[in-house]
């Protein structure tokens, strides 16, 4: 296994596109649910550069933060609260351009400008979102939803 990842490309396309086969071979041959949770997190991390990157795992009738990298989070959202919460409720992708202008926002860091949450099924069901946090505004559009989508795809198969 690579012990590095090296994103190149200047667009954000041509960048996942080098991100996600270093994704697929980072994950490969290992069973480890959270190990490969984690290392996902932390290559969409360094290979993009966000701001802030996690997941949250859906408990009973709450999200429950699970492994991320960036600065502390809040732990527990509930259904239907927050950028998350609304993914698991509407079960879709949601970007957010500007985090003020959402009314249902939590603020986990004041650094935090734009934001797309991406939900993760198992048969049929959202068990996680895959949160994402950029410290500019309106830094996420259709390119990363495609991106991310097929990340969250490869999530749902660990
Ligand atoms: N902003 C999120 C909360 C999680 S943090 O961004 C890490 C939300 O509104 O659900």
């Amino acid at each position: 296994m690579s012990e590095s990842i090296t994103v190149s490309g200047t667009t954000r396309k041509e960048k996942y596109e080098s991100l996600i086969p270093q994704i697929q071979a980072l994950v490969h041959g290992e069973s480890d649910f959270i190990a490969n949770i984690s290392n996902i997190v932390g290559a969409i991390k360094c290979g993009m550069n966000f701001f802030w990157v996690g997941i949250y795992f859906v408990k009973q009738n709450e999200l429950v933060l699970g492994p991320f990298q960036g600065p502390v989070a809040c732990t527990r959202i509930a259904f239907g609260k927050g950028v998350c919460g609304t993914t698991w409720k509407e079960k879709q992708t949601i970007i957010v351009e500007d985090v003020e202008k959402f009314p249902n926002h939590i603020a986990c860091s004041s650094e935090s400008k734009s934001e797309i949450v991406i939900p993760c099924f198992k048969q049929g069901e959202i068990f996680a979102v895959l949160d994402i946090d950029s410290d500019k505004l309106n830094d996420f559009d259709e390119t990363d939803k495609q991106y991310l989508e097929k990340i969250a795809l490869l999530i749902e198969t660990l």
